[in-house]
């Protein structure tokens, strides 16, 4: 599914990009001397950013088990997937089902450079991945039913990703649409998981990153608690609701969370479609 060529090409190392800016705030080493760049501006701002990407990146792996194991959920399109980080989604949902299919989707050609380490899951079940932009949603759900079944329950995972896709003015399709037209298309008994960049903490802090990932070149869009929140609108989210990642059923962490004593600034939660 991926035929678009090694991505290796396109990969643009004059200017920073998201995903690789965040492979570097979680220690990975798939990045470039723009990206740390840009990273360390955001962490002099906030001391606590390589621990929040973290934080959201254990929120996937929470609402993944929840989502294989309580949901009993056998399908996921995960958007906006990144680079390779392991434990990856299909290795946790692969992990407790075995049959799980899993169809990643990334816009940029270093996630696709990488994908081959996404593409190693289980013999029971598939694992592919899409070169696509989120705003093409249409062509990421006809190249995602080669794997996927849009008749039954799919849990569709947009972590980390809305806060790069503005609300519409000028650039297309707003966010609110995108993921309205994605969630139209699953049927009911599907999952919505979301986690989203906020500035309701530290607005002064967070707008500074803005500014920062706009020199760069990359549009960064924080939103209020209600904001994220509209991207629920008519499904139902599941307790604990829509809460700062940390929050999110701690429970089901395999290892012991850092306690954290400020605030979390990314809000996280699951919703299911009724
Ligand atoms: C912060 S990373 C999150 C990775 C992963 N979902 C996680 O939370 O650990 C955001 C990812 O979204 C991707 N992305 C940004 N804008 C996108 C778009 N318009 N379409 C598809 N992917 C996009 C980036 O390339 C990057 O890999």
């Amino acid at each position: 599914m991926t035929g678009y060529g090694s991505g290796a090409d396109r990969i643009d190392t004059t200017r920073p990009h998201p995903a690789r800016v965040y492979d570097w705030f979680l220690g990975g080493k798939d990045n470039y001397p723009v990206d740390e760049e840009l990273g360390s501006q955001i962490a002099g701002l906030s001391p606590d950013t390589k621990r929040i990407a973290r934080h959201n990146r254990w929120f996937m792996h929470r609402a993944m088990r929840w989502l294989a194991g309580e949901a009993g959920i056998r399908q996921f399109l995960d958007i906006g997937s990144g680079i390779p980080t392991e434990p990856n989604l299909h290795q946790i949902v692969q992990g407790s089902a075995p049959d799980a299919r899993v169809v990643y989707v990334d816009n940029d050609p270093i996630v696709l450079a990488h994908s081959e380490a996404l593409l190693s899951g289980s013999a029971e079940g598939v694992t592919a991945y899409l070169d696509a932009d989120v705003r093409e949603p249409e062509k990421i759900l006809r190249l995602a039913a080669d794997v996927i079944d849009f008749d039954r329950p799919v849990a569709l995972s947009l972590i980390a990703l809305l806060h790069f896709v503005g609300d519409g003015d000028g650039e297309g399709e707003g966010a609110y649409a995108l993921v309205e037209r994605l969630v139209e298309r699953l049927p009911a008994g599907s999952f919505l998981v979301l986690s989203q960049l906020t500035g309701d903490f530290d607005p002064e802090s967070v707008e500074k990153g803005v500014a920062s990932y706009a020199a760069g070149g990359v549009t960064l869009v924080p939103r209020s608690r209600r904001g994220v929140g509209r991207f629920f609108d008519g499904l139902e989210v599941v307790e604990p609701g829509l809460v700062q990642v940390v929050d999110w059923h701690p429970e089901l962490s395999l290892g012991d969370l850092p306690v954290e004593t400020r605030p979390v600034p990314i809000y996280g939660a699951v919703a299911r479609k009724p």
